[in-house]
């Protein structure tokens, strides 16, 4: 008999918060946010909800990415602190019970990364093959360019040897030869180090793009990937039982079910996936205001192994990337939530966060963050999502949604003392800006989205069903409603209990009425909304009448009904 009811499967009910240091707090004035400014506002974190934080990178870096171009995997930003300020911060962040992961971004360095730079010296160099070089761009290689504005081959010719070398970013970010031992090697190192000093996991950028292996001269003699990546698992767990891999791999579901090895098992290679394809299909859904696509997706997602989990977002750091939708879907989305160019990126995704594309309809934007919190996975938040930050259009492609955190009105919002010139980013201009959005404000407004969320959290942590339990979506005969129950199995044995959630999700700006179907449930039940007042009594055909409001959403328990009453 396995042991599946006990409390270390932290991931499975956490709740990830993503913050990059530069932007979020600055302690020390120089208008550049720091590990320091970001320990002071763990009790900021704690409050809302948030039982992990994940650090987008913070290592040296030439950022000509936003840091996914490291140049030294063994140290911190000195913009940003210092390694004691970072020890400093998981610590504190662990004193809350908030634990810390970091972005382990190892398909690639930096071209001004030493390894590089002594790689392209000569041929024989010993890190030549740390990288990938061909005499020619192979017609076997991978394809596909990740940033179509600034790159058009995977390929590019170092003078310094006249060999191509392989970059699937930009050509700044040589990738990684991960055949070759030595580079396994010291990822395991780079991963060993920061668990060392507070690590409790990673998230894991580019997966699939770190495991691939074609085009390189000896891909036959190549260990299988996914063997690779099970090692990792296995070395993170023997250093830390309870670390975790968030993976970012953005596949069509039974591509990405590989990552998480193991599947009718534990898992043993990803811990966690996030769920593109169903983040995808819920601005479908949104923009068609039909539950349609995203039940499908929900009915279509195969559950993950046993210890293993899918990860929800609404929005992250990069675009709001639909590449997974069909062309006639994506121009569909761009025509509700991004009809003018310049929101655009690569023709494949948006640089918009969530309020504006809604036009600030505060009902709607709080129905979204809804289902993050109650749809089946582990609810990913990009910081600023929940006072309702906007973007700024002005700043170049993917930085317009990695404005400075906005915590109090007036000109630098709270994030720096410093000159708002000095800043990485000017803070968002116009409606959205820390005038009109910020922290102080909403935490003294109890119908502020910041309310509305934390007590999302709340909720979310205080039922089991959304993290544990099986999901089913429900067919209540209203297109424009997503209805789902999730379902510990932990009955009382009269068929329903605690162990039941039912929650339903009005994607339309009308008001409708839903049946829902109980079948196990008869007169003697009710359901109890939990976010606001009321209760809806089962009828004896096993069915349930509500009406839901525009854009509304509710959060049912099921229970036995007082008899008394
Ligand atoms: C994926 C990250 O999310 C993105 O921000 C970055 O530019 C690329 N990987 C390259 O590291």
């Amino acid at each position: 008999m396995k042991l599946t009811r006990t409390a270390d499967l932290w991931w499975k009910n956490a709740i990830i918060y993503c913050l990059d240091v530069e932007t979020f707090r600055d302690a020390n004035g120089d208008g550049v946010g720091d590990f320091r400014g970001l320990a002071q506002q763990v009790d900021y974190l704690d409050r809302l909800g948030v039982t992990c934080v994940w650090l987008m990178p913070f290592f040296p870096t030439p950022d000509r990415d936003d840091g996914y171009d490291i140049i030294d995997f063994y140290n911190v930003d000195p913009r940003l602190g210092t390694l004691g300020d970072f020890v400093e911060f998981t610590r504190t962040a662990r004193d809350r019970g908030i634990r810390v992961i970091a972005d382990l971004v190892v398909n690639h360095t930096s071209d001004r990364h030493p390894w590089f730079q002594e790689s392209r010296a000569s041929l024989d160099s010993p890190y030549r093959d740390w990288y990938v070089w061909q005499d020619e761009p192979p017609a076997d290689g991978p394809h596909g360019v990740v940033f179509p504005d600034k790159e058009h081959s995977l390929w590019t010719r170092d003078d310094e040897t006249g060999q191509y070398y392989l970059h699937r970013f930009y050509k700044h970010q040589p990738d990684l030869n991960v055949a070759n031992p030595a580079v396994r090697e010291e990822i395991a190192r780079i991963m060993g180090f920061w668990m060392t000093l507070g690590l409790s996991g990673f998230r894991v950028d580019a997966v699939p793009f770190l495991l691939e292996t074609s085009g390189q001269d000896d891909a036959g003699a190549l260990p299988d990937p996914h063997e690779y990546l099970a090692d990792l698992r296995q070395f993170m767990t023997r250093r830390d039982g309870e670390a975790v891999l968030l993976g970012e791999v953005n596949l069509p579901y039974p591509d990405a079910m590989p990552f998480f090895g193991d599947a009718d098992g534990t898992g043993d290679e990803l811990t966690m996936c996030f769920d593109f394809i169903g983040m995808q299909s819920m601005y479908l859904s949104l923009a068609r205001r039909d539950a349609g696509p995203l039940a499908r997706a929900l009915r279509e997602r195969p559950p993950p192994p046993r210890d293993g989990h899918w990860a929800t977002f609404v929005r992250n750091h990069d675009e709001l990337t639909l590449d997974r939708l069909t062309e006639e879907e994506r121009q569909e989305v761009f025509a509700a939530f991004g009809p003018e160019k310049e929101m655009r990126l690569y023709g494949r995704g948006l640089r918009r966060r969530l309020p504006p594309m809604l036009d600030g309809d505060a009902r709607r934007i709080k129905m979204v963050y809804s289902l993050l919190f109650s749809l089946p996975g582990t609810p990913v938040l990009f910081y600023g999502e929940e006072i309702g930050m906007g973007e700024d259009l002005g700043n170049e492609g993917r930085l317009a949604v990695r404005t400075p955190m906005q915590w109090t009105a007036g000109p630098g919002g709270g994030f720096s003392q410093a000159d708002p010139e000095r800043f990485p980013a000017r803070p968002v201009p116009g409606a959205y800006g820390p005038e009109h959005v910020n922290v102080a404000a909403q935490a003294r407004d109890r119908d502020s989205l910041l309310s509305w969320v934390r007590m999302l959290a709340e909720r979310y942590r205080e039922c089991p069903e959304f993290a544990w339990g099986r999901y089913e979506v429900l067919d209540v005969g209203e297109p424009g409603v997503l209805a789902h129950r999730c379902d510990t199995g932990d009955g009382l044995g009269d068929g329903m209990s605690d162990g039941v959630k039912v929650v339903l999700h009005n994607l339309t700006d009308r008001e409708v009425r839903v049946e829902l179907p109980l079948a196990d449930m008869d007169e003697g039940c009710e359901l109890a909304d939990l976010l606001v007042d009321g209760t809806t009594r089962v009828s004896a055909d096993g069915t349930a009448s509500l009406s839901l409001d525009a854009y509304a959403c509710r959060w049912l328990r099921a229970r036995r009904a007082d008899p008394s009453r």
